[in-house]
């Protein structure tokens, strides 16, 4: 058993909850509730036990820490990344600055099928160490939950290989992980004009083992043009939830083609990306339960436009924001540098961005119950910054560490 421990002379306390709302919607956005000058207790249990101001600290003979200064906030919370992969790609990063897009690069034999290949070449073993090495670099920017998808093994043999080593992590990870199966992540060459055979290898394969063996918690498929279409990923989403995989999908990246409809329609967790929206997607996701999650710092690597995040706010989307951490469209695991975009380029306030990285972002991960706020009862996860003159510093400052160290449990 830990000891209790005491967090004292807090500049400020940030991100408070008291209960509800467990998902932030329109102006409850900007309530992102702080207390100054403040004191904060963890529990032997390693929870939030008890926050004041300093003016009615309660007598303490444990552990205490001096915070004078820095702030206190909880962690972030990132809840869409490729954390597991082979290869870095910064051949494609220098072909985008020659004048390739995205796009292009992915036609001509890059992108995914890229990081496939590599995939396949890799030990199992050595792909852990890769990758655990990565989300250990990624609590210590402050992210204190984690998604992570497969998607680049793309066969039956290296989907599991990837979905092997995420629950590997999973197991020996400090901080929650939630584990995506993203078989339908593109079509392997060889099924690039014969999708059905690729896509009933993925549900009549994949997904049996992949559910008996508890391989994963959701299923997301890529539905975009030269990818998956709408009424393949619902074939797709159809099977995943008959093995209770609930979906998180990518859409909406490069084209509107109806994949917010057909995740709606699949009762979808998440809907990620949302770079190009039309009218009727607002429409529907206004009269669904499903999480838009934004990834801004996929917009800005590869120069595509940003999601528009303030005409969520307009509609009472709910959303969220995460890195999307992949070496091909945003390799970025800092969700301190995801906020400082989401202010910049989309123009969120920093309450609007930190309540979107934290609160919300685990309530796309359905954490909120236990992490995304500083609460008492939930897990004590949680960021200590080093000294900086207010919240808003840490957006502003968008290249800078402010982090001196993350908290977790
Ligand atoms: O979320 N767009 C699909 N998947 C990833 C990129 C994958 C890659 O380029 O390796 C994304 O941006
Ligand atoms: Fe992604």
């Amino acid at each position: 058993m830990r000891q209790k421990h005491l967090y004292t002379n807090i500049k400020n306390l940030c991100g408070i909850t008291t209960g509800f709302p467990r998902l932030k919607v329109g102006k409850q956005l900007n309530d992102f509730v702080c207390v100054e000058n403040a004191w904060l207790l963890i529990s032997e249990k390693g929870t939030f036990e008890q926050f004041g101001e300093m003016k009615d600290i309660p007598e303490f003979s444990g552990n205490i820490t001096d915070c004078s200064n820095k702030l206190i906030l909880p962690c972030f919370i990132d809840s869409h990344t490729h954390l597991i992969h082979a290869n870095y790609r910064e051949s494609e990063f220098v072909d985008r600055i020659n004048g390739l897009t995205y796009e292009q690069i992915a036609l001509r034999g890059g992108g995914i099928l890229n990081s496939a290949k590599k995939i396949s070449e890799i030990s199992e073993n050595e792909l852990f160490e890769l990758s655990y090495e990565r989300l250990i670099r990624a609590i210590e920017t402050g992210t204190g939950a984690i998604e992570i998808k497969s998607g680049y093994g793309l066969s039956f043999e290296n989907e599991l290989k990837m979905l092997r080593v995420a629950n590997q992590i999973k197991i020996k990870s400090p901080i929650p992980v939630k584990i995506t199966f993203l078989g339908a992540h593109a079509f392997p060459e060889i099924y690039k004009y014969n999708h059905e055979v690729y896509i009933k290898i993925i549900c009549d394969e994949m997904l049996p083992v992949i559910s008996k063996e508890n391989l994963a918690d959701y299923i997301d498929v890529f539905c975009e043009q030269n990818y998956f279409s709408p009424e393949e990923m619902e074939i797709i989403l159809e099977i995943g939830w008959k093995y209770g995989l609930k979906p998180k999908v990518h859409v909406n990246q490069f084209n509107s083609i109806g994949g917010i409809q057909s995740a709606v329609k699949n009762n979808a967790v998440s809907v990620d990306h949302l770079e190009v929206i039309s009218e009727n997607d607002i429409v529907t996701l206004k009269h669904s339960q499903t999480i838009a999650t934004l990834l801004p710092a996929c917009s800005f690597f590869i120069k595509i436009p940003y999601s528009p995040a303030k005409i969520l706010i307009e509609n009472n989307i709910p959303f969220c924001l995460a890195s999307d951490y992949n070496p091909g469209s945003s390799p970025c695991l800092d969700m301190k540098f995801v906020i400082s975009l989401a202010c910049i380029k989309m123009n969120l306030t920093p309450e609007e961005a930190f309540n979107a990285a934290t609160l919300n972002a685990a309530a796309a991960l359905e954490l909120q119950y236990d992490y995304g706020s500083i609460e008492i009862g939930k897990k004590a996860n949680f960021i200590i910054t080093k000294p900086v003159s207010s919240l808003n510093y840490l957006p502003y400052s968008f290249a800078e560490n402010c982090i001196e160290k993350t908290i977790i449990n």
